[in-house]
């Protein structure tokens, strides 16, 4: 057993999170946890509201909310569809925390004496309406790029480039509309990344066997451009004051103190049971530690160098990232999620019109890993009714249907396996070893074909054996087929759980189980699982596992959520 320590980026508190986000780091993070967890590995899942910067002020104001209280309310509201989509994190912390505080200054004050800070007099537009600096999304203008009118003064949404606030055209103040605007100058502190380059450039060539291809490459091609000081301090109100004297009035830049958000809500975690837990055990020369991290690609570069920079300028041993998993985006029929356009179902949204673990398969199912992938309800529809509906569930109520009616609500005694069986074991136990292999390589797509083809192995099976033919003639025979169906409803609902937990949880409990009786996935042997249950062991056929989902349903949810737009 090995400690995993695993991070999802932690979502911006400002907004709710539609399906791109589940699926860019959420809900991956969560399978894999869940998985490492039944591989008999102790986890540590983290992750929590990214709280601080303009997006939140900006919020707050539109609100007409104080940023605190503004905070507060999304980020009970990110907890709770979280809990909704069944995310198991250790703990759902938030940045804006005073354990977070207290590393964020610790880790700048190790920066400092270690002569990596630098004091610069910057330009800055400056607002004369509003009375204060402009930085990043305070100010709105046109992209010098691409000509996007509704470019922000920190990234044009449309071309994806990273700007400057000084370099839009016709800029405007994001609060007032302003265009009373002067270019006046400031004092920032920067952190001077080319003095750590080397260090780093080390650092990232040693994970060149492990990382992805993508995660890899976006951090190769940062190097080869050479790095350049990166600004840490804004002139804003809300966020963690800066900690030296002459810079009163000026807070952390978000990106500063967001990543190191992993440890401080590590901290929070560890001071809710002081004396059990230890955040420095996960994350200060902590022994025997795997740091997986889970975002998606945007996120690649502050997560592959600004931050592991931060981190080796302390000169303290800080956990850093052992595999860094990074994700495409995913379109909504074939267009983006837009809020504002009400184009797109939200995750909220979507565990009210349907169960979550709907979602978590077709998403998990359909991950955006090597390219970009479209959701679309014509295929939400079509992999419930087909893999959900049609192949698992369909496999469980016949079987258990069957068994109740011809023979009791037990299983059934008699029989013992043949040819057919052993063919099916060696079979699943193929399935079974690959599933095991994608998943703890995080290859989910390949994992989830594996198994959707564990379920059909399951019809296949009961088609060729056809106990509901064989129970005239033989019914030793019948019974013994039947006994093997049931413990394969068994194994499917253990293998489904890191996707489908409450489906999972559901089936165990049709056949008097509970999640805490789920085997450990580590050396998985089918041969003696198939047996598990033993004649007499009771079950009940309960409710169905899935709806389908008809075509009025599928037009209504396009109506609704605007994909005919
Ligand atoms: O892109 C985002 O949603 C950021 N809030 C991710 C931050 S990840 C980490 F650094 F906190
Ligand atoms: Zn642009």
């Amino acid at each position: 057993m090995s400690k995993i320590l695993i991070t999802s980026a932690l979502p911006y508190v400002n907004g709710v999170p539609h399906l791109g986000h589940m699926v860019g780091c959420l809900l991956p993070s969560d399978v894999y946890a869940r998985f490492m967890r039944m591989m008999g590995h102790e986890v540590l899942y983290i992750a929590g509201t990214d709280e601080h910067g303009t997006p939140s002020e900006v919020g707050a104001a539109k609100e007409g909310m104080s940023v605190e209280a503004y905070c507060d309310k999304y980020h009970a509201r990110h907890r709770q569809t979280y809990s909704d989509f069944e995310l198991s994190f250790d703990c759902f912390g938030r940045t804006s925390s005073e354990q977070n505080k207290e590393l964020v200054y610790h880790i700048f004050d190790r920066l400092d004496e270690n002569g990596f800070i630098e004091e610069r007099t910057i330009k800055q537009l400056y607002s004369v309406d509003d009375e204060r600096f402009l930085p990043d999304r305070y100010v709105t203008g046109t992209c010098p790029y691409c000509g996007y009118e509704k470019a922000r003064g920190d990234q044009c949404e449309n071309c994806t480039k990273v700007l400057e606030p000084t370099e839009l055209i016709n800029a405007r103040s994001t609060i007032s509309g302003s265009t009373n605007l002067e270019v006046r100058e400031t004092k920032h502190l920067f952190l001077k990344l080319p003095l750590i380059e080397e260090k780093l450039a080390a650092w990232v060539k040693s994970k060149e066997p492990f990382w992805p291809d993508m995660a890899y490459s976006i951090a190769q091609k940062w190097l080869k451009e050479g790095l350049q000081e990166r600004c840490i301090t804004r002139d804003l109100k809300w966020g963690f004051p800066v900690n030296k004297p002459g810079f009163e009035g000026k807070v952390f830049y978000v990106w500063f103190d967001a990543p190191i958000g992993y440890m401080g809500i590590t901290k929070q975690w560890a001071d809710e049971k002081p004396g059990e837990r230890s955040w420095k055990d996960w994350w200060l020369d902590a022994k025997d530690v795997r740091y997986v991290e889970f975002m998606g690609k945007d996120n690649v570069p502050f997560h592959s160098i600004s931050f592991p920079a931060t981190l080796l300028g302390t000169g303290e041993n800080w956990t850093m990232v052992d595999y860094l998993k990074a994700m495409s985006y995913l379109t909504f029929e074939g267009g983006k999620f837009s809020k504002s356009e009400k184009r797109g179902i939200f995750a909220e949204d979507a565990v009210r019109e349907f169960p979550a673990d709907y979602w978590r398969y077709w998403l998990m199912s359909n991950i955006p890993e090597a390219s970009d992938s479209s959701f679309t309800f014509d295929s939400f529809a079509g992999v419930v009714n087909k893999d959900l509906n049609g192949v698992l569930g369909n496999f469980v109520s016949r079987v258990l249907k069957m068994t109740a009616s011809k023979i009791g609500s037990e299983v059934p005694a008699g029989g013992e396996m043949t040819t057919l069986e052993k063919d099916l074991t060696n079979s699943l136990q193929e399935k079974t070893n690959n599933y095991l292999k994608y998943m703890e390589e995080m290859e989910f797509r390949k994992a989830l074909n594996e198994l959707r083809a564990i379920w059909v192995e399951g019809n296949n099976y009961i088609s060729v054996a056809e106990p509901w033919t064989v129970i005239k003639e033989n019914p030793e025979r019948a019974a013994a087929i039947l006994r093997t169906c049931i413990n394969l409803i068994r194994i499917f609902a253990v293998f489904s759980a890191p996707v489908m937990p409450d489906v999972a949880e559901k089936m165990l409990a049709k056949l008097g189980l509970k999640p805490e009786d789920m085997p450990s996935l580590k050396n998985f042997d089918v041969l003696k699982e198939i047996e598990f249950l033993k004649p007499g062991h009771k079950f009940e056929i309960g409710e169905t596992l899935f709806e389908r989902i008809g075509p009025e349903k599928i037009d209504e949810l396009k109506q609704k959520y605007g994909s005919e737009k």
